[in-house]
């Protein structure tokens, strides 16, 4: 009942912006996305639960982490915004509980979970204390791990130099860390830690920063259409350009100063760590 009403409202909205993008994004989604297990492990590992517990996936996109967590030996939920990511996230597991529904407004009871997990997805979020409340509001006692990157992380990325722009506005829209933690703690969780996240060249989740060590991985424009930044960020002429550039670069080898030139010590993407108690 719950979810038949949560669709309507869904629907008489006429959705929002992120469900428009993602249902778009969502028909090839997973011809270059899947669930990393060096990911998948750590997020694991950081979620301190026993098999069997109960843990809720938010903004599960098609369900590669929910999936992924379940053959862990988890009783998942997975719940996305758009209705393209969750019809295909359905597809793959009838053990995993999934619904349609906003990270604001979840169909859960109080205290239902034993963990939550949030994947690539905080950025999408309008606000993140309402967002935060929520998700509170549903863990029993556990813990609650955002796998994300930070403004400062985004713009030490080499593709800065092929998509400035892109960048730009993508870094814009990630949240600070600092800010993260503050807002968690406002919604009532404790920080455990942060664990930063260095791309691996055997990455298997084609997202933004996993062709770190596979530049070529960015002239395919099947793996571009699965990445938000180019998705919805870039203009045409940008890519056109930048992947002009970077196919040169490439060909020359010039693309290795360019990456020597961005190294940082930042990490690439960091894992926040909070807690219920
Ligand atoms: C980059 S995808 C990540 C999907 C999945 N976590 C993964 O890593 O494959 C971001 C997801 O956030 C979802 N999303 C955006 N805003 C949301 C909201 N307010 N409530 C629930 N899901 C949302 C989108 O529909 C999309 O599936």
């Amino acid at each position: 009942m719950i979810e038949v009403m949560l669709n309507i409202e869904l629907e008489k909205n006429g959705g929002y912006g992120m469900t428009a993008l993602y249902d778009e994004i969502g028909l090839a989604y997973d011809t270059t996305r899947k669930a990393d297990p060096e990911i998948a492990g750590r997020l694991r590992n950081h979620l301190q639960v026993t098999d069997g517990s109960k843990v809720l996936e938010i903004a599960c996109g098609t369900g590669n982490y929910t999936v992924a967590l379940q053959e862990t030996g988890l009783q998942m939920t997975g719940t996305d915004i758009s209705k393209e990511m969750i019809a295909k996230a359905k597809e793959k597991s009838s053990l995993i509980q999934w619904e349609l529904a906003d990270v604001k407004r979840l169909p859960f009871n109080n205290n239902t979970f034993s963990g939550a997990a949030c994947i690539l997805s905080i950025h999408h979020f309008d606000d993140l204390f309402a967002p935060f409340k929520e998700i509170y509001r549903v863990i029993d006692k556990g813990r609650f791990v955002i796998f994300t990157s930070s403004p400062e992380q985004m713009n030490n990325y080499w593709l800065k130099e092929y998509f400035p722009e892109a960048i730009a506005k993508s870094a814009k829209q990630m949240p600070d860390v600092k800010k993260v933690s503050k807002i968690l703690r406002e919604a009532g969780f404790r920080i455990i830690g942060h664990e930063t996240f260095l791309v691996q060249p055997n990455l298997q989740d084609f997202f933004l920063y996993s062709g770190k060590y596979k530049p070529r991985m960015y002239l395919d424009e099947n793996v571009r259409s699965g990445i938000s930044t180019f998705a919805n960020l870039a203009s045409k002429e940008e890519v056109k350009e930048g992947c002009s550039k970077l196919k040169k670069d490439i060909q020359t080898n010039k693309i290795e100063d360019v990456i020597n030139k961005f190294s940082s010590d930042l990490g690439d993407y960091v894992y926040v760590v909070a807690e219920k108690r």
